[in-house]
């Protein structure tokens, strides 16, 4: 990487805790391979100091900014303006900075298509179950939706939770159960499960090899699931495709250049626990 200089262009990341992102990396890797004079840092930031993180951004100016827990929610409201998507999804990861206008976006669903299409995998007239109804969820829903998913189930522990995030994909989507694996194509862990642990979010005997099964947990890279799904006879998908894709769209919204998606992809992997 280049020395910084008086000319270098920051961004950066807010989010508390801060100090395992992998924002950095996969930044510094993308201006690096674009031999762009940017650097992208870290910076631990609470919903408390969110408001004064923006009038840095604005102040300093910082180019660009992606935020992270506990943040996303929080921000809607503090900037000037937000996409349809982050409004839709209450949620924004990523803030562009237009000559001191703060404009927030949510790259997490169109990034998870991206990471699709990139594997070779169109969504359009697929039928999907996703599983989970979090943050992470809804904008995989909401995007699966925009992107012409035939059917798109919510399977979800907490049952209210799936009907409220089946709503943002309108009449294509509904709440449902573990029974809907049959008939689904595209299978989605957006849960937690699995995360830093061997637990799987369903039983693997429901996984076959008519499935594409996409995780979105990325620690550890290859999870029980995925795992479970191969020894199934699926298709599997790891996490890394949405956060390199997701984290791609943020790149594209602050440079106007196309991102160089395989140095971050590994830049990313390089990072990971396989
Ligand atoms: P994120 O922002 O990463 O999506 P989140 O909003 O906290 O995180 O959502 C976590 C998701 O994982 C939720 O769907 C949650 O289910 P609930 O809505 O019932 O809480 C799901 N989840 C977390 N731990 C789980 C577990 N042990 N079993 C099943 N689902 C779990």
């Amino acid at each position: 990487m280049r020395p910084p200089t008086a000319t270098t262009r920051l961004c950066a990341v807010f989010g508390y805790p801060i100090r395992h992102s992998l924002s950095p990396v996969l930044f510094n890797a993308a201006f690096e391979a674009c031999s762009l004079d940017w650097v992208h840092l870290a910076f631990e930031v609470d919903e408390a100091g969110l408001a004064d993180a923006f009038a840095a951004v604005r102040t300093l100016p910082i180019g660009g900014a992606n935020l992270t827990m506990p943040l996303k929610t929080a921000a809607v409201e503090l900037l000037d303006e937000v996409s349809d998507a982050a409004r839709a999804l209450a949620a924004v990861n990523c803030v562009v900075n237009d000559t001191g206008r703060l404009i927030g976006h949510n790259t997490d669903g169109d990034g998870f298509v991206d990471s699709l299409r990139a594997a070779g995998v169109d969504p359009a007239g697929l039928r999907c179950v996703v599983l989970g109804a979090g943050g992470a969820a809804r904008s995989v829903i909401r995007a699966l939706g925009g992107a012409g998913a035939s059917e798109i189930v919510v399977v979800n522990r907490t049952a209210t939770k799936a009907e409220a995030a089946a709503t943002l994909a309108g009449e294509r989507a509904r709440a449902g159960g573990a029974a809907d694996l049959a008939g689904a194509q595209l299978v989605v862990n957006a849960t937690s499960v699995g995360m830093g642990t061997r637990e799987l979010p369903i039983d693997p005997a429901l996984l076959a090899p008519h499935h594409v099964v996409a995780d979105l947990v990325y620690h550890p890279i290859d999870t029980a699931l995925l795992a479970a799904a191969r020894a199934r006879g699926a298709t599997t998908l790891d996490g890394v495709g949405m956060l390199v894709h997701q984290a791609a769209r943020a790149f594209s919204l602050w440079t106007g250049l196309a991102a160089p998606i395989d140095q971050m992809m590994a830049a990313a992997r390089a990072r990971l626990v396989p």
